[in-house]
This record gives C-alpha cells, structure tokens and sequence, in this order.
C-alpha cells in the first residue's frame, strides 16, 4: 500500500510532535514499512484511516506504539570507543579528585537515549574498570539512569540479554568473558553490571529537571540527529539546565553543536570531543 502526500504529511506532523522525530519527505518509505503491520492489525484501508485511528485516541497505547515503530534504536557497545576513554581517562578522574577533597560523594551519569542499553551498559563496565583501579571512587557512588522513548528498546535493555550478532559489535573477549554469562545462544550481563543502571522511559521533548536537577555526565549521542535544529536548541538548554556546575555532555561522533547552544565549551581527549557546561 502506497502513501499519499497528504497521508504522509498528517502523519509526519504528528510523530513529529510526540517525539520531535522530523521524516523528510524521502522517508515516506520508512513510513509505509513500519506502519503496515499497523494497517494490517487495525483492518485500515490506508493510511488516513490509520491516521484518524491514531489520533482518535480510543486505542490507549497506540500512540506509543506507533512512536516506538518509528525510533531507530541502532546501536553497539562502547560506540566510537572515544566516548568511554574520556570517561575513564579525562571525567572520572576530574570527579575523583573532587571526592577527595570533600566536595562531592555522588555522581549521576544520564544515557539520554539508552536504546537497546549497550551505551549504560558500556558506562557502567568503564565504571566498574575504573573503580577496581582506583579506591577513591567506589562503584556505589555512581548512578547511572538509562532512558528512552521506546518501550521495546526498554525492555530488551532491562533483559540485557542480547545474540551474537549484538555481541560481536564492540565487545572484546575478555570483556565477554568478564561481564557476560552465556545462556543458550544469548549473552546475558551479569547481575553486577545490571544493578549499576537503571532504566526508566522518557521523553526528550519533556523537561529532564523531573528525573535529577544535578547530572554530573550526560550523554546524549545519536539522538538528536533525528530532531529539527529548534528542537536541538531547546534540548541543550535543557540540558544545560539539569547539569551540575561544569557538568559533563557527551555527544554523537557525528554530531555537532555548532550554532546551536552557547552554553557549553568544546573539550577534545583521545581523538574525540567532549563538552563542558560553562555555568
Ligand atoms: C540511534 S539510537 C542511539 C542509541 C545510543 N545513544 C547510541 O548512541 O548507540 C536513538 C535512540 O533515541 C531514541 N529516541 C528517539 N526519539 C526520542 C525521544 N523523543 N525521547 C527519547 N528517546 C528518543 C530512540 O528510541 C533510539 O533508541
């Protein structure tokens, strides 16, 4: 079933405004491959039907099914590697040193857009590393809060249990041998590195201040590319906001802040870019 330019409008317009999610108009085909099943299940005769259904609002989760069928939840572990050297060599550290001196006992790391959970898994395992390193930090004292929009990347995240194919995107052997127990032909994260996260739903276009006012690291990667530049610009004065003072920001290797917010400075440590909260 093919989609009209004015099926494809309402609907784009209205994903857009749940989520922020922004489909070009070369994305029609996005549309029409996720959402049949949908037409299919609801005995639509196209999408406009599918449409008014939606917005009808008499069938209560559709709404966020339809948001979940159209986040792109792609993702591996320890993306970009950089990422997690700026963690463990350069923010860690920069923390530690505070915990030394009395000026901190907490630190609360936020995965803004956690997927299927191998980006808070990655953070909580380069935790776990550096606190065996070191005695200044214990691993109790770090909060690591996973979120997401997708309800079924959230419950594969809960799981942790991820195939082969997953596996062999980013994890070293001895990783896998050290944080992961084989059951059948998945991998499961062991239960110390599932207690370090946790993961909660929520919506990048709602103000991050109702889950912590204080994120000392946030890291927000591959998200924002889906979103217009007014509503990047929103997000990173919202980010800004939830940060503590001189709070860490983590973006996409591809991803730029440039003429989006002046609220942050750029720092860059083992070939990768970090950000700084100037207040
Ligand atoms: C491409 S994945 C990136 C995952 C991970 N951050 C990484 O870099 O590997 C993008 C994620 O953003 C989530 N997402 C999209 N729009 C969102 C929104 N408005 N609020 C929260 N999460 C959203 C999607 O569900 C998806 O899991």
């Amino acid at each position: 079933m093919k989609i009209t330019p004015t099926e494809f409008q309402l609907l784009r317009d209205y994903i857009e405004e749940q989520c922020g999610i922004c489909l070009n108009r070369e994305k029609a085909y996005l549309l029409e491959s996720r959402l049949i099943s949908f037409i299919e299940a609801y005995k639509c005769k196209d999408f406009s039907e599918f449409y008014y259904i939606v917005k009808g609002g008499a069938h209560a989760d559709l709404k966020d099914k339809l948001v979940d069928a159209m986040t792109t939840n792609e993702t591996l572990w320890f993306r970009d590697a950089h990422p997690y050297s700026i963690l463990k060599e350069k923010i860690l550290p920069s923390f530690a040193q505070a915990v030394k001196d009395g000026k901190k006992n907490k630190i609360k790391i936020w995965s803004a857009a956690s997927s299927t959970g191998q980006e808070p898994y990655s953070i909580a395992i380069t935790v776990r590393d550096f606190c065996m390193g070191q005695s200044i930090i214990k691993k109790e004292m770090v909060e690591i809060l996973a979120t997401d929009i997708s309800d079924s990347s959230l419950v594969k995240a809960k799981a942790g249990k991820y195939d082969s194919i997953a596996m062999s995107r980013g994890i070293n052997p001895e990783q896998l041998n050290r944080y992961f127990t084989k059951e059948a032909n998945s991998y499961v994260v062991n239960q110390e590195i599932k207690e370090m996260v946790k993961f909660q739903k929520f919506n990048l276009q709602d103000n991050p201040i109702i889950l912590e006012p204080n994120f000392d690291v946030v890291f927000m990667r591959y998200v924002a590319i889906y979103f217009n530049d007014e509503f990047k610009k929103n997000l990173y004065k919202r980010l800004a906001r939830v940060l503590a003072f001189k709070g860490f920001l983590v973006i996409g290797a591809v991803e730029t802040m440039r003429g989006l917010s002046e609220d942050f400075e750029m720092l860059s440590h083992a070939n990768g870019l970090y950000y700084r909260c100037k207040r």
